[in-house]
C-alpha cells in the first residue's frame, strides 16, 4: 500500500511516499528555516504562508522522485495536529482538495504519533511493545508504545519541552533559530564540567523539566556579563547540553526497567542530538536493551514519518469537515 502524506504543522513543508509504512519511497522537504531565522523563531503567518507556496511543489517534487503518478498511489494522508493552527489549516485544506479531486482516501495523521514512526522506517523489524521518548521544539513524552497507535503516558514534561530548553539556552550564547543543532556543535569542543547546573527533579516519577535549569543557565551567563568577563561559550553550552541529556537519560532508563520492556527508541528533533544518542547506546548496552533511533534526517519533522503512522491507521478516513486541532494529544 502506497501513502502520500503531507506535513505542514511548523516550518517544514514535506511531502513523502512511503511503501507499506516502512518503505521510503521519496521525502521531500521545504526548511523554512532561513525566512524564520531572521526573527529568531517560527512566525505563524509567515510559516503559513510559506505552507500555501510550497504545498504543491513538495507533492509534485515527491511523485517525482518517486517515479510515480498519482494513479499509483492507495491513499492521502496529513498532518492534522499539534501544531500551529494556521500551518495545520494549509497542510489539511491542500490534502483535503486533493482527496476530493483524485477520490483518494485521507487519512489523518497525529504529528507525535509521526515521530514516533520514523523508528518504523529506520529500523523496519521494529515491531511494538517499546518504551519511546518523544523529545521535540514542542514536546517531551515519555510512552509505551503497547501496539500500533496503542499508547500508554508514562511522563512528559511539566513546563518547556526538551527542543525548547536548547533554542532558549542556544539564544543567550547567541546562536540562531533553531538553536538546538548549533549549540551542540558548539559544546563539542567544551568542557561539560565546566558549569554546575542544577539535575531538576519533577514531582512525577517520569516527568521532566527544564525551566528551572534554564533560568539558572540564563543566570549564570548573565552574572558573567556583568562581571564583563568573555564568556567561554563552548564550556557554557557543553555543560547546558549535558544537563538537558542527564536528565532525559535518567528518566528514560528508569521507565525502561520498571516496564521490563527490553526495546528502547527516541524520537524527535531533539532525538538527531549526539550526546543523547551516544549516552543513551552506551546506557541501553549496558542494560542489555536494544536501541532504535531515526536516521538523522527522520528526527526533524518530515513527511515520511506521517506516511508511516498513517499506514497503521489506514482503516481511518477522515470526512471533508477534518478540522485542524493545534493542541491534539497523543493519549
Ligand atoms: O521535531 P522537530 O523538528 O519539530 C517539532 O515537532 O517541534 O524538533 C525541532 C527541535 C528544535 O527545538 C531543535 O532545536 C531541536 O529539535 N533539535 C536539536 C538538534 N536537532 C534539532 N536539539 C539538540 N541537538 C540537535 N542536534
Ligand atoms: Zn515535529
Amino acid at each position: 500500500m502506497r501513502i502520500l502524506a503531507l506535513e505542514t504543522s511548523c516550518d517544514e513543508t514535506a511531502a513523502a511516499i512511503v511503501e507499506d509504512g516502512r518503505k521510503i519511497l521519496s521525502n521531500a522537504v521545504f526548511s523554512q528555516i532561513d525566512i524564520h531565522a531572521l526573527y529568531g523563531g517560527v512566525v505563524p503567518e509567515i510559516a503559513s504562508r510559506a505552507h500555501v507556496d510550497a504545498c504543491d511543489r513538495m507533492i509534485d517534487q515527491a511523485l517525482r522522485e518517486a517515479a510515480l503518478t498519482i494513479d499509483d498511489i492507495d491513499a492521502l494522508a496529513v498532518t492534522y495536529g499539534p501544531g500551529l493552527v494556521g500551518a495545520l489549516l494549509i497542510g489539511v485544506n491542500c490534502m483535503k482538495g486533493f482527496s476530493y479531486a483524485t477520490g483518494k482516501r485521507l487519512i489523518p495523521v497525529n504529528h507525535i504519533e509521526g515521530h514516533v514512526s520514523a523508528n518504523f522506517l529506520s529500523h523496519p523489524e521494529l515491531t511494538p511493545p517499546f518504551v519511546c521518548l518523544v523529545v521535540s521544539g514542542g514536546h517531551s513524552h515519555l510512552v509505551i508504545v503497547n501496539d500500533y497507535g496503542v499508547y500508554t503516558l508514562l511522563g512528559q514534561t511539566v513546563d518547556d519541552a526538551a527542543g525548547e530548553a536548547f533554542d532558549k539556552g542556544a539564544r543567550v550564547l547567541g546562536l540562531q533559530y533553531p538553536g538546538g543543532p548549533h549549540l551542540s556543535k558548539l559544546a563539542e569542543g567544551g568542557d561539560p564540567a565546566y558549569l554546575k547546573l542544577p539535575r531538576p527533579k519533577a514531582e512525577g516519577k517520569y516527568d521532566f523539566s527544564f525551566s528551572g535549569l534554564k533560568t539558572a543557565f540564563i543566570n549564570a551567563c548573565h552574572t558573567m556579563e556583568q562581571k564583563g568577563l568573555a564568556l567561554p561559550r563552548a564550556d557554557l553550552a557543553a555543560s547546558y547540553q549535558q544537563a538537558i541529556v542527564d536528565s532525559l537519560c535518567d528518566k528514560t532508563m528508569r521507565a525502561v526497567t520498571d516496564s521490563g520492556l527490553k526495546t528502547l527508541c527516541l524520537a524527535g528533533g531533539v532525538s538527531a542530538n549526539a550526546l543523547l544518542r551516544r549516552q543513551m547506546a552506551a546506557l541501553a548496552q549496558a542494560q542489555g536493551v536494544t536501541l532504535c533511533m531515526p536516521r538523522h534526517d527522520l528526527c526533524t519533522d518530515n513527511a515520511a514519518m506521517i506516511a508511516a503512522a498513517a499506514y497503521y491507521r489506514r482503516q481511518t478516513t477522515a470526512p471533508l469537515s477534518l478540522n485542524a486541532v493545534p493542541s491534539l494529544k497523543l493519549v
